[in-house]
């Protein structure tokens, strides 16, 4: 019976030491596990004499219920707390962090607008579903203008549409201050064509603007080379075709040559004096000069991508290289 005394009594002690699942399941084994000291103990019985065995058997019975009682108690108590503590394992490898990046034509487009800045121009903004009026109507296009064939229009309603390029800004620019004016309008643009490796319903362009009493073809000219000087080196070269557009007169188009080719980039040419009328600026005391540029061949030239809807596809394996 002392015996069974000790055991309970170093139980005691041992089990306030205890400070974790493991220290607990030590204890465990010590005392009832198969070879513990309350499992050694019932090995006893059999020296013991007949008439005293039920009562030892009896306390010893309550001893290692007692035991069993409080390690029980003991592990719910550690219940949660020590389980959360297991489950922050600093040995596991870090998470992948994965940082975005700007599009390779937010790139272009951004790269374009600091030039045109360094140059003095100032960045404009215009709405992407423009009116008719806007659109066509105001830039010397009349609804009959055989013009309106040269670009695929997506209509909303019969006088609101799918801006077809930039060039409506001009017009809402115009309108709300008066020369000088000196501004870029970069934006996306939708035509109704069928996407193939250089046409897509959308794509992207920026609008160039400059009235003043003074301007000419040749301020013109000079604002693409430096330009493209800026944006692709001294190595690159400009040429200039003649062209029609309704809304500039004389017109042009042109072309950057670069990395070993020529790419077409936009039109270009002075403000026609029927845009100068819609919009009350007098065109007997100023003239003015307008470019478009396509920002999705600019990027395409810029770094060698030979199909336009890479751009669009948003394959990580194409935008991560940029
Ligand atoms: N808006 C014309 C186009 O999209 C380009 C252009 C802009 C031409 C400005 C002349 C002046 O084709």
């Amino acid at each position: 019976m002392d015996q069974i005394d000790k055991i309970k009594e170093s139980f005691d002690i041992d089990i306030v030491t205890v400070k974790n699942t493991s220290d607990l399941e030590q204890l465990r084994v010590k005392y009832v596990g198969r070879k513990g000291l309350v499992t050694n103990a019932f090995s006893l019985i059999k020296d013991i004499p007949n008439q005293d065995k039920p009562k030892f058997g009896a306390e010893l019975n309550k001893c290692k219920n007692y035991i069993e009682n409080l390690l029980t108690e003991k592990k719910n108590g550690f219940g949660e707390s020590s389980q959360s503590k297991d489950a922050l394992d600093l040995s596991l490898p870090g998470r992948k962090q994965f940082f975005g990046r700007k599009h390779p034509l937010i790139q272009v487009e951004d790269q374009i607008k600091d030039i045109f800045r360094s140059f003095g121009f100032s960045v404009e903004d215009g709405p992407e579903i423009e009116t008719d009026y806007y659109n066509f109507e105001a830039l010397n296009i009349p609804k009959s203008h055989p013009a309106r064939a040269m670009q695929d229009t997506l209509y909303i309603t019969e006088d609101i549409v799918l801006r077809t390029h930039t060039s409506p800004v001009q017009i809402r620019v115009m309108e709300n201050t008066p020369p000088p004016i000196r501004i870029i309008a970069p934006g996306r643009v939708y035509r109704r064509d069928t996407p193939d490796a250089t046409h897509s319903p959308f794509f992207h362009q920026v609008e160039g603007l400059v009235v003043s009493d003074t301007v000419t073809f040749a301020d013109l000219k000079g604002i693409i080379q430096a330009f493209a000087h800026r944006m692709f080196g001294k190595d690159a070269k400009v040429r200039f075709r003649p062209s029609f557009f309704p809304f500039t007169e004389p017109s042009a188009e042109y072309d950057v040559w670069f990395n070993g080719k020529w790419m077409e980039i936009s039109g270009c040419g002075m403000v026609h004096p029927n845009v100068f009328r819609a919009v009350k600026i007098d065109p007997q005391k100023y003239s003015g000069y307008a470019f478009g540029m396509g920002i999705d061949r600019i990027a395409m030239l810029k770094y060698n991508v030979r199909d336009i809807r890479l751009f669009f596809e948003n394959d990580l394996r194409f935008l991560q290289q940029f």
